[in-house]
């Protein structure tokens, strides 16, 4: 135990209280997170919704506390229902919040609570602790970059590059270089963006402190210019996974089969093929996608959830996925489709060439601490401008634009997989898979602020 740990246990403030945002996205970083304050010894009790509630017989070592959210029917499939889905969740758990916070805060005296870690996304959550004199502190699960941009978002609207116009797509935005004005984050309308960002900065700035997911040697410029522009501490103790494995807080059964299947390929072989946990293709791109990697003759495991296609635009349902039919037949013993996969384990299996992602920023994150390039497909949110990183400035991807034609898709796989730029793209993910371990090992960077994370939390 650690001089921090020491300190947690023996002092009063041992217990700090998480509310994680109720998306797989958002669920892993702060299970992460969980991990690392736990095994520097706090207590943690975690708030979450009931939609999407975590398993708590996964978690033994956690105490976990409902919040009636309210809300029934399916979970949201299109972005800006999952973004007005967002917002009312806020609302919802407001009140049911405040009393359960207070009941808590009884229970374990004041003294005893350290402090609320709430996900950047529930400003009411951390309004309520505010008010009943609760430090706060907020977890942003995507880039410092990204943050960045949420910070400038009236100021680029002020500047004219907002709202988006399709003509001004390719223009660089000079305040926020290397993003181009397509970059920018975007989910669904100017309006609805705006909000979002807005309530995600009300949040910081009610807070005593933002814990990103990123790293150093990262995103080391981009750190900077935040704790510029930012009076609030910054603490950059990413990439989380790599302290603190997270199976165990996925939503979807992961299916283990394709590992065994993995053993079996030579090594950098595979091509992994997944768009995260709320992506969605058409049923054109899907039939794109398929026979793309079908004539790439490259080996392939290809994530296809449940509602990857959704059964239609009018009804946005989650149902099962349908591939083209001859699509297994044309690729049958050199793929495997499955409906999730155990991420972090498949990126790290030495038969992994490549990863076409969405570029989510865990994706991203876990793909680059393994030293895998990816092929790009952003579809909204941060995704394009974390593709643009990937691309342009660690230089160990590149991004498939555009329509989605099958002869393109084939050129890009085999151009990450076998082509010489795809090694030269696989020798940098190398580099930086190198760094983050240097950052996330005994006194790098990431060790270093894990540890004036948890001495800030026990001064508030
Ligand atoms: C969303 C946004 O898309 C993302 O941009 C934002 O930064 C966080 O919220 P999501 O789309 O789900 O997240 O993508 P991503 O951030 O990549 O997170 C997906 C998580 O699910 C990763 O931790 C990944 O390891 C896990 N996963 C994904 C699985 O466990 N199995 C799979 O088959 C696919």
């Amino acid at each position: 135990m650690g001089h921090n740990a020491a300190l947690a246990v023996a002092g009063r403030r041992r217990h700090v209280l998480l509310f994680p945002l109720g998306y797989q996205g958002h669920i892993n970083p702060m299970f992460r997170l969980a991990g690392i304050l736990h095994a520097r010894g706090f207590e943690v009790t975690v708030f979450h919704t009931h939609f999407n509630a975590p398993d708590p017989s996964r978690h033994p070592q956690y105490r976990f506390v409902t919040v009636p959210d309210g809300i029934s029917g399916p979970a949201p499939v299109a972005i800006e229902d999952v973004v007005s889905h967002i917002f009312a969740l806020n609302a919802a758990c407001e009140a049911p919040f405040r009393d359960l916070l207070a009941a808590i805060l009884d229970e374990y005296s004041r003294d005893a609570v350290a402090c609320l870690v709430a996900d950047g996304h529930l400003l009411s959550m951390v309004q309520v602790a505010t008010r009943l004199s609760v430090p706060t502190l907020v977890l942003r699960t995507g880039s410092a970059a990204c943050f960045s941009c949420f910070l400038a978002y009236p100021l680029l609207i002020d500047r004219g590059y907002l709202p988006v116009q399709e003509s001004e797509l390719e223009t660089e935005v000079s305040e926020l270089l290397p993003y181009r004005v397509r970059d920018l984050m975007r989910v669904g309308s100017h309006d609805l963006t705006r909000e979002l960002l807005a309530r995600v900065v009300a949040a910081v700035d009610a807070s005593a402190g933002v814990i990103l997911n990123t790293f150093d040697a990262l995103e080391r410029s981009e750190l900077e210019k935040l704790r510029r522009d930012l009076t609030l501490p910054v603490f950059d103790i990413g990439p989380l996974h790599m302290f603190s494995p997270v199976t165990e807080s996925s939503l979807l059964r992961q299916d283990r089969s394709c590992l065994e299947w993995l053993d079996a390929r030579p090594t950098a072989s595979v091509l992994y093929v997944s768009f995260g946990s709320l992506a969605c293709m058409s049923s054109r791109d899907l039939v794109e996608t398929a026979w793309g990697i079908a004539s790439s003759g490259v080996p392939f495991i290809w994530v296809v959830r449940p509602g990857l296609v959704p059964a239609s635009v009018e009804e946005k349902e989650t149902t099962a996925t349908r591939l083209p039919d001859g699509f297994e037949a044309a690729t049958r013993g050199r793929g495997t489709v499955v409906a999730w996969a155990p991420q972090e384990e498949v990126l790290r299996h030495p038969a992994v060439a490549g990863f076409w992602t969405h570029c989510g920023w865990n994706s991203t994150t876990e793909s680059v601490c393994e030293g895998v390039p990816m092929l790009c497909r952003p579809h909204f949110g941060d995704q394009m401008g974390n593709a643009r990183y990937v691309e342009h400035v660690w230089k160990v991807g590149f991004e498939v634009g555009g329509d989605l034609e099958r002869s393109a898709v084939e050129a890009a796989i085999r151009r990450l997989v076998t082509g010489s730029d795809g090694a030269e793209m696989r020798a940098r993910a190398s580099e930086l898979k190198k760094a983050a371990k240097e950052c996330t090992g005994k006194a790098g960077s990431s060790d270093l602020a894990i540890g004036k994370l948890v001495d800030h939390m026990l001064s508030l």
